[in-house]
Formats: C-alpha cells, structure tokens, sequence
C-alpha cells in the first residue's frame, strides 16, 4: 500500500512539476533578445581577434562570420518588446521612453553588417577592417546610452 502511495506520489510529481516549472514569456522574450545578442557577440568577437590581428586573417572565415551576423541581428528587436520593461535585464530604462531611436540604431546596425557581408565577399582587406570599425562602433555607441554596464 505505502509502495503504490510512493509511486503515485511520484508519478503525480512529474505531471506537476514540469508545470511549475513552467517559464513566463515576457522573461522568455528577455531570455531570447540575450540569447540572440549573444550569438551576435560570439561572431562579432571573432570577426574583431582577426582585426586586431589576435587571429591570423581568413577571407572566407571572415565573410562567413559576417553573414551570421547580419542573419542574427534583425532577430534581436522581435525581444525588445515594450511589456518587457519590467523584467529584469541589461538594458537600461530609456530604452522604453525612445524605442523609436533603439529600434532605428538596429536598423542601421543591419545595413551595416550586410554592407560588411558584401566588403568582405569582394573588398581588400583593408576595406573589410574598416567597415567592421563602423559597425563595431555602432554596438558601442547603442551599449553606451542603453545599456547597463556590468
Ligand atoms: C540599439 C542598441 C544596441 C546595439 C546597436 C547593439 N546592442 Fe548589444 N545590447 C544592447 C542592450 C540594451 C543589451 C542588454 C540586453 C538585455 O540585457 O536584455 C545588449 C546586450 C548585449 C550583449 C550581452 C548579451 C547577454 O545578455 O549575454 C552582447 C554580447 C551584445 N549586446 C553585443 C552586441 C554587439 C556585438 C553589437 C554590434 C554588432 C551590439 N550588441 C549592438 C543594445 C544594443
């Protein structure tokens, strides 16, 4: 009797909890932009040890680094939805007062690294160098208005 009570008690366990365990969305949705973001820094970071020279220059490695890039960051904003300002996270509040202005430097953002994607298919390396300057800038330059440094 005590057994089959233990093997119920188990068996209801795994019903419920996998329910509790249940996540919200909104923090799901803070979890992806992150997730996606730091998909974007893995590519970005290896693209940046060729340019500093921490990594031997590759051509193709490079322009394959840079098309994942500019595949990941028109996924970001789908995560920068307004409900989610309350969720804990990096990002500082003024993103919300100026979403137009975020959502516009991500917009510019793509157009850069698809400007790389095509540099770094037929340009000298020189040229590659400096557009992924720009867009490296550009990261810079949202991170330091919007984001919170940790
Ligand atoms: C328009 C603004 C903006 C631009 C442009 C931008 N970022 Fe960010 N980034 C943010 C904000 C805001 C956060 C914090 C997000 C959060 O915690 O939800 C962030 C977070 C990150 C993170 C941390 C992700 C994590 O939580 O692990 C990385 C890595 C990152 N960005 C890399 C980049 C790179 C590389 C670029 C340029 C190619 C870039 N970002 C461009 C706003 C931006």
């Amino acid at each position: 009797m005590k057994k089959r009570l233990i093997i119920l008690v188990a068996l209801v366990g795994s019903v419920i909890f996998p329910l509790t365990g249940i996540s919200d969305p909104l923090e799901d949705t803070v979890t992806y932009r992150q997730g996606i973001l730091f998909g974007i820094g893995w590519n970005v970071g290896a693209m940046g040890a060729m340019v500093k020279g921490e990594m031997s220059f590759d051509k193709d490695k490079f322009a394959f680094l840079a098309q994942r890039t500019s595949i990941l960051i028109p996924m970001v904003l789908e995560g920068f939805k307004l409900e989610t300002k309350e969720i804990e996270s990096n990002a500082k509040t003024n993103v919300w007062s100026n979403l137009s202005d975020f959502e516009e430097r991500f917009t510019t953002l793509s157009k850069g690294a698809e400007e790389l994607v095509r540099i770094a298919e037929v340009g000298a390396e020189s040229e590659v160098k400096k557009q992924f300057g720009i867009l490296a800038k550009q990261c810079k330059d949202c991170h330091d208005k919007y984001k919170k440094s940790n």
